[in-house]
C-alpha cells in the first residue's frame, strides 16, 4: 500500500528521482534482506549496525510489527520498522522502569538506507511516519538503540526528540545507547 510520494536526490548521478513510502508485507522479505546485505558490506565498521534474522524481519512485517520501505522502480532503497515487543524480554521498557508499562512500549527497529540515497533524511522522514502511526495505535513510549559510535542515527535521533536514558551491553557483546521518546 502506497503512503506518500517523495522525490529523492541519487548520488550516483545527481538525479531527483520520484519514490514511493509503502507498507511493506512478506512479499518484501527478500528485498529487505538484499538490502540488508549491501548495508553491512558497506558499514565503516562492523559494531554499528545490528541485523535482523529473517525471523526477526517476519515479525516486523507484519506479526508483531510494521514494516515501511521506499521504493523506486521495484528496489527497496530504504526501510524502517515498529516492533511491539509486548511482554517478551528483549522489550527495552525493562532496561529503563516501565515494566508496569510494557503493552505501550513500541521498539523502532531496523533504520537503513541504500548508500545511494543518503543524505535525503530518509531516516528521519520514515521514523516520522512510524511513530505517527505508533501514536495512532495507542502505544505511549518508543524505544531503539544506537551504537554510541553512529553519530549520524544518533543526531537522527536527537533530532526526532529521543533521549538518551542509558547504555548497555546488547546483542550478545555491541555497546548501545537506548534511545527515549514519549509520545
Ligand atoms: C543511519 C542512516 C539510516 C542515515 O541515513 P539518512 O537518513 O540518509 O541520513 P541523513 O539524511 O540524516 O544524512 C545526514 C548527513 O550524513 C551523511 N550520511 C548519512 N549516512 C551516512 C553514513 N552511514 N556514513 C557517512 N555519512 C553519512 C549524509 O550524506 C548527510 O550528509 P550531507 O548533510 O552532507 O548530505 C544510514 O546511514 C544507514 O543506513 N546506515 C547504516 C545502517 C545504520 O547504521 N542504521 C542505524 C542503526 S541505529
Amino acid at each position: 500500500m502506497i503512503v506518500q510520494k517523495i522525490k529523492l536526490k541519487r548520488k550516483t548521478d545527481g538525479k531527483e528521482v520520484e519514490c514511493t513510502v509503502e507498507i511493506l508485507d512478506g512479499k518484501s522479505l527478500k528485498k529487505i534482506v538484499e538490502l540488508e546485505k549491501n548495508i553491512v558490506e558497506n558499514l565503516p565498521s562492523r559494531d554499528l549496525f545490528q541485523d535482523d534474522t529473517d525471523d526477526l524481519i517476519l515479525d516486523f512485517l507484519g506479526r508483531r510489527g510494521l514494516a515501511y520501505g521506499v521504493i523506486n522502480e521495484d528496489n527497496l532503497i530504504a526501510c524502517s520498522a515498529l516492533y511491539f515487543p509486548g511482554e517478551r524480554e528483549e522489550n527495552l521498557g525493562i532496561d529503563i522502569g516501565l515494566e508496569e508499562d510494557l503493552q505501550t512500549v513500541v521498539h523502532l527497529e531496523t533504520i537503513m538506507v541504500h548508500p545511494d540515497y543518503r543524505g535525503n533524511g530518509l531516516q528521519k522522514i520514515l521514523a516520522e511516519i512510524l511513530i505517527k502511526e505508533a501514536k495512532n495505535r495507542g502505544f505511549k513510549h518508543v524505544l531503539a538503540t544506537v551504537s554510541p559510535k553512529n553519530t549520524v542515527s544518533y543526531t537522527n535521533f536527537e533530532k526526532l526528540g529521543f533521549k538518551k536514558i542509558t547504555t548497555k551491553i546488547k546483542f550478545g557483546d555491541k555497546l548501545r545507547d537506548i534511545m527515549y521518546m514519549k509520545i
